[in-house]
Formats: C-alpha cells, structure tokens, sequence
C-alpha cells in the first residue's frame, strides 16, 4: 500500500469500547465508530439516548472514562487516559462542531465571527482570512451580511454563519447537533441545502438529527442511538426504511417516518 492508500483507508475519526457517566448513569455503553474519509453518518434516537453526549466526547468537550479516541494518526485518549495539551489540541484543529443554537459571537460582526480564530488560532494572515472568510460567506447565502452583528440575522442565516466559522478552521471532519431543530421549517430547509451541498464536495461529516427525510437523503450511514448503545445502523435504506431491531421500529413509528 502507498501512503496515499494507507490515508485514504485509515479512518479521520476513531472511538473504540467509549464509555462515559455522569454520576450513577451510564450515558455511553461501550460505543465503538469510525468515520471514512468523505462519509456522512446521521445519528438517530429519541431524547436522552447520548447522542449529543457522544459528540461532545468526540469534539474533546466531554472526557471519556474508559475507551480509545483518535483522530487519523493522532491518538487523543487510550483506555481512558488523554494525551497531553500539544496532542489535544492538535486532535482539535481536525474537526468542526456546529450546535443547534448558533452561539456566534454576539458583539462580533458576522465577517469577523468567521475569521477571527484563522487569524487569533491559527495564526493565518488578517488578508488571507478575510478573502476565504468572504467567499465561505458568499457560498452559506451570506453576501451583504458580513458587517451586520448576528442578531440582525434570521436564525437560519446565524446557522449558516455558524458553519461558514466551522469551515474557515480547514476541519477534516464536521460533527452538526441537531442543527435545524431550533428552526421553522422554511429556515431548516435553507440549512440542510447546505449541508446537502458540503456532502456533494465530500465533507466528512457527522449529524445528529431528527429529519429522517434529510437522513435519507444524506447519510452514507444511519446509525440509531438509544439508551447509550448503537442499536443497529447500516444505510438509511435498512436503518429507517427496514429496520431490524424493535427499539428502531418503535422510534420510527413515534416519529411517523
Ligand atoms: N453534564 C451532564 N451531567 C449529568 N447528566 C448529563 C449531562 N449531560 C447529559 N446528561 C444525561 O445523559 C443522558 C444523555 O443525554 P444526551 O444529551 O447525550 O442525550 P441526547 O441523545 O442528545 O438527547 P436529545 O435528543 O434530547 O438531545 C441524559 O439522561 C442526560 O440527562
Ligand atoms: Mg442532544
């Protein structure tokens, strides 16, 4: 194999036999995913089943207990023990997280919202940040926004802002939770289209959500979460068209999908 094989197979994102409590409660039960290159995994499940706890471990936000972490090449945490500073946030220049609240910078202007941490993070230069920051506005929807301050934005075009500052950052792998569900229908749709087009480029990328039709649509994979066990996952076709486990019909039938 060359080296352009071995990183085209090695996976951008690896968590192996994850577990995490809070307290006397096990929130993840031994969880074990990987992301390919280029693959858009959906994450399903009803409330309270640890989706957003599994991204917060996987974006460093939450630690892990007990359970291996690594982000291509880079171990981040093995048997439940972290790396050092360095290798964190080494591990934190590969990935993006957008929220389902939009948690701009409220003070900032939106053009600065998106270039401020190439420049004060990476140390990129003010005039590069600027043109990209510009032309990842433009692409999001956003010209003729940049100078206005996020309240003066639709919550779909914060959103959009939101992921326009998650890709000025170059990450390998872009994790959404719950992205629209903050949002009226016709706002969602404006933010799944984007989202529908980073996946057309091959963004790496991990949602949770509660579209079964975007999920459908999107996801390379389906991956039903509950009660803090990945129940089954496959393609949308068997996970939420054909579902093989009862708990995943019993979710489906909930939600009318
Ligand atoms: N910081 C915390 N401290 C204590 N318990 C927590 C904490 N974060 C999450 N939990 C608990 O962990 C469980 C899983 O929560 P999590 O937010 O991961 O679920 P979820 O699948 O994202 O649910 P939802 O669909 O409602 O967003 C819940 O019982 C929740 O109360
Ligand atoms: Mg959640």
């Amino acid at each position: 194999m060359t080296d352009v094989e071995k990183n085209a197979a090695r996976p951008v994102v690896s968590l192996e036999h994850a577990r995490k409590s809070f307290g006397e409660a096990e929130v993840l039960r031994d969880i074990s995913l990987s992301v390919s290159p280029g693959e858009v995994v959906a994450i399903i499940g009803p409330s309270g089943g640890g989706k957003s706890t599994l991204l917060r471990c996987l974006t460093l936000l939450e630690r892990l207990d007990d359970g291996s972490l690594s982000y291509g090449e880079l171990p981040v945490a093995s048997g439940g023990a972290y790396g050092d500073k360095n290798a964190l946030a080494a591990a934190r220049s590969r990935f993006g997280l957008v929220f389902q609240s939009y948690n701009l910078f409220p003070h900032f202007s939106v053009l600065r919202n998106v270039m401020d941490a190439p420049v004060c993070v990476q140390g990129r230069p003010r005039e590069e940040a600027e043109a990209e920051a510009r032309a990842l506005l433009a692409k999001m929807g956003l010209a003729g926004c940049e100078d206005k301050v996020p309240c003066q934005l639709s919550g779909g075009q914060q959103q959009r802002a939101s992921i326009a500052r998650a890709l000025a950052m170059h990450p390998q792998i872009l994790y959404f939770d719950e992205p629209t569900s903050a949002l009226d229908p016709e706002l969602t749709a404006e933010v799944l289209r984007v989202i529908k087009e980073l996946a057309a480029e091959s963004m790496t990328m991990v949602v949770v959500t509660h579209e079964m039709a975007f999920a459908r649509e999107v996801a390379d994979r389906v991956i039903f979460m509950d009660g803090g066990v990945i129940v089954e996952q496959g393609s949308a076709e068997q996970v939420i068209d054909h579902p093989r486990e009862a708990r995943t019909r019993a979710f489906l039938a909930q939600r009318g999908a």
